[in-house]
């Protein structure tokens, strides 16, 4: 059983999803809630190893496929020993990245086939699906002069070309999943950002208590 509340957060590289993530957890946290925060790849001991491997521009030679299978790897961990058991305990999770990430990198973005990159995400999220997703949505070449200004690793590295795959990859899976993702324009001010994604979550967050009276 989960009683708890799942948030992940999506976008290209360079969209100020981290900053929205940690604005949020205050927030709900000073409101009274329980609050995990967490990122992907990464957010346990075992996980942050496998991101070291994944983000080192040195490993030129990492075949698509075993991106993949590492991505879920650290994936199913964090599941298993994070994610769970806070929404188990009636916490929010706020995910900086999750499955729709592969979906749009490795999917759109390095062109694996679609049945096999669903599949790895079955295994890799051990079925648990975030309740809201917000896409932050933006421009790659506004997102992308951003992220090169703290330094680019191997997967930000990429280019333009491989970040407006990634961000049609996202558009497309808003067509799949329109209740659950939520489309917020990044290229807003930064309180105005707060501002969409506060109202969205208000929302959502009546709708749950109408449905559970
Ligand atoms: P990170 O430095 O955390 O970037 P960001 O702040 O943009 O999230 O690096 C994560 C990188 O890993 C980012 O370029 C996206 C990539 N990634 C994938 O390609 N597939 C995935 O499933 C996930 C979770 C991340």
């Amino acid at each position: 059983m989960r009683d708890g509340l799942f948030i992940s957060f999506e976008g290209i590289d360079g969209c100020g999803k981290s900053t929205q993530v940690a604005r949020l957890a205050k927030c709900l946290k000073g409101q009274g809630h329980e609050v995990v925060c967490t990122r992907e790849p990464g957010g346990t001991r075992i996980s942050e190893k496998i991101r070291m491997i994944l983000l080192n521009p040195a490993n030129t030679e990492l075949a698509p496929i075993t991106e993949l299978l590492l991505l879920e790897a650290s994936r199913a961990q964090l599941v298993q020993e994070v994610i769970l058991p806070a929404l188990e305990r009636g916490a929010i999770v706020l995910s900086d990245r999750y499955a729709d990430s592969t979906s749009a990198y490795q999917e759109a973005g390095r062109a694996l086939q679609h049945a096999e990159v669903v599949q790895a995400n079955k295994l890799g999220t051990c079925g648990v699906e975030p309740d809201i997703t917000f896409l932050m949505d933006m421009n790659p070449h506004e997102a992308l002069a951003r992220a090169m200004e703290h330094g680019a690793d191997r997967i930000e590295a990429a280019g333009i070309a491989f970040q407006e795959r990634v961000r049609q990859g996202y558009l497309t899976l808003v067509k799949e999943y329109p209740n659950r993702i939520q489309v917020i324009d990044a290229s807003m001010s930064l309180e105005e950002v707060s501002i969409s994604i506060d109202q969205v979550l208000a929302k959502e967050l009546d709708r749950r208590e109408v449905h559970h009276d």
